[in-house]
């Protein structure tokens, strides 16, 4: 029996695992370490076997090659996984669960002192901890509307254009922040309401901010184009432009994310920072003042979300794209694993090829952004840009929601996190 007891353990016991030909018996302490009879446990991390991690495809953090033993998070979705396939095997034990509260680092060290491993313990690439479902955010994105989307949609339709270039650039924009002001009237968050004028264009930009209740400095976006344009050539871009897809889509999904977060009791600990932009369609106008502004003072903006055409779904309801240019690959990363927790939905990366939305003015600034996107390019709406960019038979709003659910898990869990890219561009 190995004795661990360095910190006054109170009980130890003893458990098995199969491991590689033979059964190995080991003692662990019951202060980090705790029995995992098929139940799910809260623990940092978890040992199990590693052909059973393979398996489910789950991260192996650490192994050990000998006894085909490994070490992965702890996390809710993890251990509930290894627990129903230990029942579907029929064994007892699935995994020893390492309480949460310990020093990951010193229990791996004694896990790697239990298993003698000090000299052949194969140390693999740190993978990130995938993303544990928060209750809280679950019934926050369950209350997202479809209906609410939709006439939100045709709300920003019935205006016509919304062409910075136009006769009326602002009308829109100033009847949502009406709406706005509305909206946050009887919110216990703690809001302001900006207009942002431009030296660019006419058109002014909309900002709404939630402060963050412990980390306020720490900034996350959460952007839309809130302009249409409709053709270029000739009509000079200023013919209808309903501009239902581009982007009275992703500009609703920010205002139904915003009505649900209005609702939480507490804001998220950092400060979120919601744009409707101004000219995005005369090149980025708008985003590219705002960015280069929050740049030149220094403003510590953690991450960026964009939504841009979020309602035609070209390759399916729920596949998403992932745009990869002029984004960041940790967020690009984290966006595919908050899908593994709350979406589940099919994601597909694909290149945008130039710089085709306001995430690449906060990118230019060396700002890490990311996008997802209503499909591939190469099935995206064909008609953006025109008079029949309007709501029809092939426009989804179950699809379009799931966009709103991605800025509320955004804005609740980044919001919430302690963790930020580890390199911005
Ligand atoms: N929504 C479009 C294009 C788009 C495609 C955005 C894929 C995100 C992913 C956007 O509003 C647009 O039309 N952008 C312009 C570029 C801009 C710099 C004038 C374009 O694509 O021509
Ligand atoms: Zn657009």
């Amino acid at each position: 029996m190995l004795n661990l007891n360095k910190r006054g353990a109170r009980m130890q016991t003893t458990f098995n695992l199969l491991a590689g030909s033979g059964v190995l018996f080991i003692t662990l302490l019951t202060s980090h370490l705790s029995h995992a009879h098929g139940g799910a446990v809260r623990a940092s991390y978890v040992l199990t076997e590693k052909q059973k991690l393979e398996r489910l495809q789950i991260p192996v953090l650490y192994h050990d090659p000998e006894t085909g033993l490994a070490v992965t998070y702890g996390t809710d979705q993890i251990t509930t996984r290894l627990s129903a396939d230990s029942h579907l095997g029929g064994s007892c034990a699935g995994y020893q669960a390492l309480e949460e509260g310990a020093d990951p680092l010193a229990i791996l060290r004694e896990t790697q002192q239990v298993f003698r491993l000090h000299d052949r313990l194969a140390r693999l690439p740190m993978l990130p901890r995938p993303i544990e479902t928060d209750p809280e955010i679950e019934a926050a994105i369950s209350q997202v509307s479809e209906a609410h989307l939709r006439s939100s949609v045709e709300w920003l339709m019935s205006y016509g254009t919304r062409f910075n270039k136009g006769s009326t650039p602002n009308r829109h924009v100033d009847d949502l922040k009406t709406k706005l002001q509305q909206m946050t009237a009887g919110s216990k968050l703690k809001t302001a309401i900006n207009v942002i004028s431009h030296r660019s264009t006419k058109q002014n930009s909309l900002h709404l901010r939630v402060e963050g209740s412990e980390r306020p400095n720490e900034i996350v976006v959460l952007g839309a184009h809130l302009d249409s344009i409709s053709g270029g050539g000739w009509g000079g871009g200023g013919g209808s432009a309903p501009g239902a897809d581009d982007n009275a889509s992703g500009s609703s999904n920010l205002i139904e994310a915003l009505r649900i977060l209005l609702t939480q009791n507490k804001a998220p600990a950092r400060t979120l920072d919601f744009f409707w932009y101004a000219g995005e369609e005369s090149g980025l106008l708008g985003s590219g003042e705002i960015a280069q502004d929050y740049k030149a003072k220094g403003a510590d903006v953690v991450g960026v979300l964009q939504l841009d055409m979020t309602l035609f779904p070209g390759e399916g309801e729920l596949v998403i794209g992932n745009v990869t240019d002029y984004t960041n690959a940790w967020l690009r990363d984290y966006f595919t694993r908050i899908n593994d927790a709350y979406l589940h939905a099919r994601i597909v990366e694909d290149r945008c090829g130039y710089a085709c939305s306001d995430h690449a003015s906060w990118h230019r600034q060396g700002y890490a952004a990311f996008v997802p996107f209503e499909s591939t390019t190469k099935t995206m709406n064909p008609d953006i840009h025109t008079s029949r960019d309007v709501i029809s038979n092939r426009s989804s709003f179950t699809h379009m929601a799931a966009f709103s659910k991605i800025a509320l898990i955004f804005a609740m869990d980044f919001g919430n996190s302690t963790q930020r890219p580890p390199n911005a561009l």
